[in-house]
């Protein structure tokens, strides 16, 4: 079996319910769900309803990120003793991600179906949150202190569940 960081690869390990990495999980699906709506909604032609559940998708999907690059990431590297590597792969990946839904709005805006890049997104989306879920969340579960470990689930956990700006959401 091949090994990352001597972590197992293919092997899935359940967070512990009161993680940052739980709740990040849990945030995953959300976006997933989010991600369906888009998708269904752009291949139905309605339009101004794919918009609206694109924009939802981003602003949970920037502070998702937030949560992983400003928060996560740093520790990680701190534990760890580098700054390149996994986290800098991460975060190339989120960069192609909000590229990708750069060009996704830019059709939505003009009512053309992005169907093709939707799929790309999905599909990069998809290999992105597994890499995480199934070896660099356990890793920073294993490598973190207790006191490390519960700061940055009560900070995850603040950020995300923080309400959305203006009337309680974009879809609203
Ligand atoms: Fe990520
Ligand atoms: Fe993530």
């Amino acid at each position: 079996m091949p090994l990352f960081l001597g972590m197992p690869v293919g092997r899935t390990m359940s967070a512990p319910p009161a993680s940052a990495a739980r709740v990040l999980e849990e945030h995953h699906q959300l976006l997933d769900e989010l991600l369906a709506t888009v998708r269904a909604a752009s291949a139905d032609k309605a339009f101004a309803a794919a918009r609206g559940a694109l924009d939802w998708f981003r602003v949970e999907l920037d502070r998702h990120v937030r949560v992983e690059e400003q928060l996560m990431f740093p520790l990680f590297d701190g534990v760890m003793g580098r700054s390149e590597g996994p986290t800098g792969f991460r975060c190339a990946e989120h960069r192609q991600i909000n590229a990708l839904l750069d060009r996704i709005a830019a059709s939505l805006a003009q009512d053309r179906d992005s169907g093709e890049e939707l799929a790309e997104l999905v599909a990069l989306f998809e290999t992105h949150n597994r890499k995480e879920e199934q070896m660099f969340y356990p890793l920073i579960h294993r490598r973190l202190a207790d006191s490390d470990q519960a700061a940055l689930f009560e900070d995850a956990r603040r950020l995300l569940d923080a309400p959305l700006a203006g009337d309680g959401g974009p879809l609203r």
